[in-house]
């Protein structure tokens, strides 16, 4: 039997769907385009109405956000994206709008939010249902426990108003959350045979997340677990940040970043504000405005050594920030299985290819890697318990630099990396079931 409740991870880098079928968990086929149908790019893709004999930036500009939200045809996932990578300028690419549901924006554009979001969950509904010959209307969704916001807690209240509403609107009558780690937590429990006090850590795209709870066979089926979470935390900073990072110390000086003028004087840092935000628009809205286009200008023309600020202009002239953040995480996770890798950029300028170290990518981690023990501290001090397991789960706990750091951080705490694209939408399943079977 076929139950009517679906488990959604609503990621900033991947979606997932999970159902109940002949009593098993299984996950929902989402993206035949992906390596991994089970999960799908967090991206969409807004096509322009190709009517009218205006020209396809000249219709950029004229056509809102919602005006093709309403009548353009959208595309999801790796689909989205390259179309988003062939056709930049006949349409309009969104990358991970879980990362703009608690900020503070006009409501208008937080409408248009809404509105990719019932689209985007419409499109989940729809993979599930097809899948599974059923009409679904109930779920449980995952959420970080902070959402990206500079609002606080009001952020995170916006955000889940939000994810509400458009599930609502997507067709769902029965709607619950469940914090990210505590959902794989459930799903690790599973697995538990005598209680053990674990520490969940979901590195995600945009966010890091820390469930600390007693994890045991016989409560496995319960629904409240309050008294078994000793602790919950979550930091706004992920997987987008430390490849920002990366792209900060490795490809700024590719573009001139350090050098200086004729006259003497440094090229300003300013100048590459903005051009690797994928996670914030206005920042990157600065980088492709006509000031900045100017600055580069003038730097290109004052500068001792050119070349490199031209690759600067070309990724502005280009629009290129997407395709180039892509080409550095294919890198960085290139990188978690070989010690070095190539990372191309032969679409900023022929044969521009650099090959980066391991060692490189841990000094730009480093910051956010900090910000996390500083996160599972505060969770173990709260708790004032010491964990016996650490299960770590998320994309970035795939990286060996990442299972290195927390081992030696923590020498004392076994550490099992598991199930990184699944635990979170499996424990919101475990959730459903125990809510609405
Ligand atoms: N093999 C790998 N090595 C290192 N990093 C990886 C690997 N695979 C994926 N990642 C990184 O993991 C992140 C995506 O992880 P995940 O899919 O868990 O995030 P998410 O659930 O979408 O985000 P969030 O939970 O923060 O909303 C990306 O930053 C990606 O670059
Ligand atoms: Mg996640």
């Amino acid at each position: 039997m076929t139950a009517d409740f679906i488990g959604i991870d609503f990621g900033t880098s991947n979606c997932a769907v999970a159902a109940w079928v002949n009593n098993e968990p299984t996950l929902i086929a989402v993206d035949e385009n992906s390596d991994n149908p089970f999960k799908i790019r967090s991206a969409i893709y807004l096509a322009h109405n190709q009517t009218g004999s205006v020209s396809s930036n000249a219709k950029a500009n004229e056509q809102t956000l919602n005006d093709m939200l309403s009548s353009g045809e959208i595309l999801f996932g790796e689909q989205g994206f390259n179309a988003f990578l062939l056709t930049p300028d006949e349409g309009r690419y969104v990358n991970s709008p879980k990362n703009f549901l608690g900020a503070k924006i006009p409501k208008r554009l937080l409408d248009n939010f809404e509105t990719l979001v019932v689209r985007f969950l419409s499109y989940l509904k729809q993979c599930a249902e097809k899948q599974l010959n059923l009409t679904i209307n109930k779920a449980v969704i995952a959420r970080p426990v902070n959402y990206h916001s500079t609002m606080g807690e009001l952020g995170n209240q916006q955000a889940e108003a939000l994810m509400l509403r458009a599930a609502t609107k997507a067709g769902f009558s029965q709607v619950e959350f469940i914090h990210e780690p505590l959902a794989a937590a459930y799903h690790f429990e599973q697995k538990i045979k005598q209680p053990t006090k674990s520490m969940i850590v979901d590195l995600g795209g945009g966010t890091s997340d820390v469930t600390f709870c007693l994890l045991s066979e016989d409560k496995a089926n319960n629904l409240d677990r309050d008294a078994d979470i000793y602790a919950t935390k979550g930091i706004r900073q992920g997987g987008i940040v430390s490849d920002k990072d990366l792209a900060s110390g490795i490809v700024s000086p590719l573009f001139g970043r350090g050098g200086r003028t004729k006259d003497g004087r440094a090229i300003p840092n300013m100048l590459y504000f903005g051009a690797y935000a994928i996670d914030n628009m206005p920042e990157m809205s600065d980088f492709y405005a006509p000031a900045r286009a100017k600055a580069i200008k003038d730097y290109i023309a004052a500068s001792t050594d050119p070349v490199p600020l031209t690759r600067l202009q070309s990724v502005q002239q280009g629009r290129l920030t997407h395709q180039m953040m892509h080409a550095i995480e294919l890198a960085k996770i290139d990188l978690s299985d070989k010690p070095q890798a190539e990372l191309s950029l032969t679409f900023i300028e022929q044969a521009l290819e650099v090959n980066i170290q391991r060692d490189q990518v841990l000094l730009t981690m480093n910051n956010w890697l900090e910000k996390m023990f500083i996160m599972i501290d505060e969770t173990i001090e709260e708790a004032q318990e010491n964990p016996e397991i650490i299960y770590l789960t998320g994309g970035m706990g795939l990286s060996p630099l990442v299972q290195q750091a927390l081992a030696t951080r923590y020498p004392e705490v076994k550490i099992t990396v598991a199930d990184a694209f699944s635990s979170v939408v499996l424990g919101a399943l475990l959730k459903a079931k125990r809510l609405y079977a």
